[in-house]
């Protein structure tokens, strides 16, 4: 009788496609590192199941608000939606050195005063922590530190201490005895993130995941990761500059709208009261910018669009853009050559949203072609001039969302002049700029910010 061979099957945790055995690329997306292995052989079984379940009517069910635990940092507590949900896993990327740990230690800080509160941490040892707590401003000695990279070690650490908060720094330096994978594969994220949302829903700990990001962007894992988590918060910024900007793509408790806006001091990171005014900072009657008050979420804000224009010897010339959609960008500069008048086909155009902030929103399209026009012409707009409106493919200026709240925040902050969409829905009541021109098209818009210096 021949020996019984022990048989196994592996299947690529991003696709599903089955193979024989182990490689290390899927032959079906082409992932690296996906395959895990399955049990093999006739399937178990069927489960006996017991009394039938019954579904029960939505109107039956009792009215539970979500208990929220607020963290205290105004700008974290803004993108969660109010507070971290009592027994949910929030995901929080970032770039190498952008402030994970920070923000994540700061937190727990301000957590540990009323909850008891627990951080596990792979990646640096108790003493780097005790020597971040020790900069930061923060009462951080309630705070119980593991250091411990064994999957179910940390686990049963959760299980038994039960801490309300627990933030685990980061998911990639966890392994699972369970998988052969090395730690950070997709398999090994994969288990850990699935173990810890059981874990959250059943034993009520709020976790707060830490994930690296990859160069292009992505959360380093599957993007299923992404839908089995309740949040993901992405935390991005230019490491040169001292703020970052706090932003949740998915949220099953909140907007996914809301910006927090920190600012990375010595003594760590503090809420930015006045983004605009951070924004603004390089603002002025100056050549190629033009002010647009953007809606982020439940706050409006005033950026500075940038352009500049200059005679290029490449053919196609070049078209960068950053912080505004390179599509857009296309779309406006193409506009703007058939119903402005601006040839744009021999100049380079790079276009940017000064402070690192973004003006993705369709509404920023006047702005853009404004700030373009005055980079191309050389003449900057009259100081204090805002500008919001989305540009159709025919010259039309159409009219955007938010008007009021855009005025008001332009008046708040002085400005004197606004360019809108023909028919503003703003009403008397609200503070705008002393001067509104409804313009119904670019051609006009150009005329009203540059007549005297036509030609
Ligand atoms: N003394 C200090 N004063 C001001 N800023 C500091 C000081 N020490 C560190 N920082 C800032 O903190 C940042 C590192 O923060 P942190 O370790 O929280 O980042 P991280 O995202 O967790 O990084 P990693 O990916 O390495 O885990 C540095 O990039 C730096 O900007
Ligand atoms: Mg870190």
């Amino acid at each position: 009788m021949p020996a019984t061979r022990v048989r196994r099957a592996y299947s690529c945790g991003a696709c599903g496609q089955q193979a024989p055995r182990w490689v290390g690329r899927c032959a079906g997306c082409g992932e690296w590192g996906t395959l895990v292995e399955e049990p093999f052989g006739s399937p178990p079984a069927r489960p006996s199941l017991g009394p039938v379940p019954t579904p029960v009517r939505l109107a039956d069910l009792a009215d539970v608000r979500p208990e929220r635990l607020p963290t205290g940092l105004a700008e974290l507590d803004r993108v969660l939606g109010g507070g971290l949900v009592a027994g949910s896993l929030v995901l929080l990327g970032g770039e190498p050195g952008i402030g994970k740990s920070t923000l994540v230690l700061q937190a727990l800080a301000r957590l540990s005063a009323g909850h008891k509160v627990m951080l596990v941490t792979g990646e640096e040892s108790p003493a780097q922590v005790r020597g971040r707590a020790e900069r930061l401003d923060e009462p951080c000695d309630a705070i119980e530190v593991l250091a411990e990279t064994r999957l179910e070690a940390v686990l049963a650490a959760i299980e038994a201490h039960r801490p309300a908060v627990c933030a685990i720094d980061s998911v990639q330096t966890l392994r699972s005895g369970l998988l052969e994978a090395v730690p950070g594969s997709v398999a090994q994220v994969r288990q850990s993130t699935a173990e810890l949302v059981r874990l959250a829903k059943e034993g009520g700990t709020t976790i707060l995941l830490v994930g690296q990001v990859t160069k292009d962007g992505g959360l380093a894992g599957p993007r299923t990761l992404e839908h089995m988590v309740d949040c993901v918060l992405s935390f991005e910024g230019d490491d040169l500059r001292a703020h970052r900007v706090l932003r949740a793509t998915k949220n099953r408790f909140g907007s996914t709208n809301e910006t927090g806006l920190l600012e990375m001091g010595a003594a760590g990171l503090a809420s930015v009261d006045d983004p605009s005014r951070l924004y603004l900072a390089e603002a002025g009657e100056r050549v190629g910018s033009c002010v647009f008050p953007a809606i982020e979420g439940s706050r409006a804000l005033l950026v500075e669009v940038q352009a500049l224009v200059g005679p290029t010897e490449l053919v196609p010339p070049r078209r960068v853009a950053g912080g505004v959609d390179r599509t857009r960008l296309a779309q406006i500069i193409a506009v703007l050559g058939r119903h402005a008048g601006l040839r744009l086909g021999d100049r380079d155009v790079f276009v940017s949203v000064a402070g690192g902030a973004r003006a993705v929103d369709p509404a920023a399209d006047l702005a853009i072609a404004l700030a373009i026009a005055s980079g191309h012409r050389g003449h900057p707009l009259p100081a204090g001039t805002v500008a919001f409106g989305e540009l159709g493919l025919t010259g039309a200026v159409r009219p955007v969302g938010h008007t009021a709240r855009r005025l008001a925040a332009a008046a708040a902050h002085g400005m004197q002049m606004a360019l809108t969409p023909p028919e503003p829905e703003g009403s008397a009541s609200t503070p705008a700029p002393s001067a509104i021109r409804a313009v119904p098209g670019v051609g006009e818009a150009l005329d009203a910010v540059f007549a005297r210096t036509r030609g």
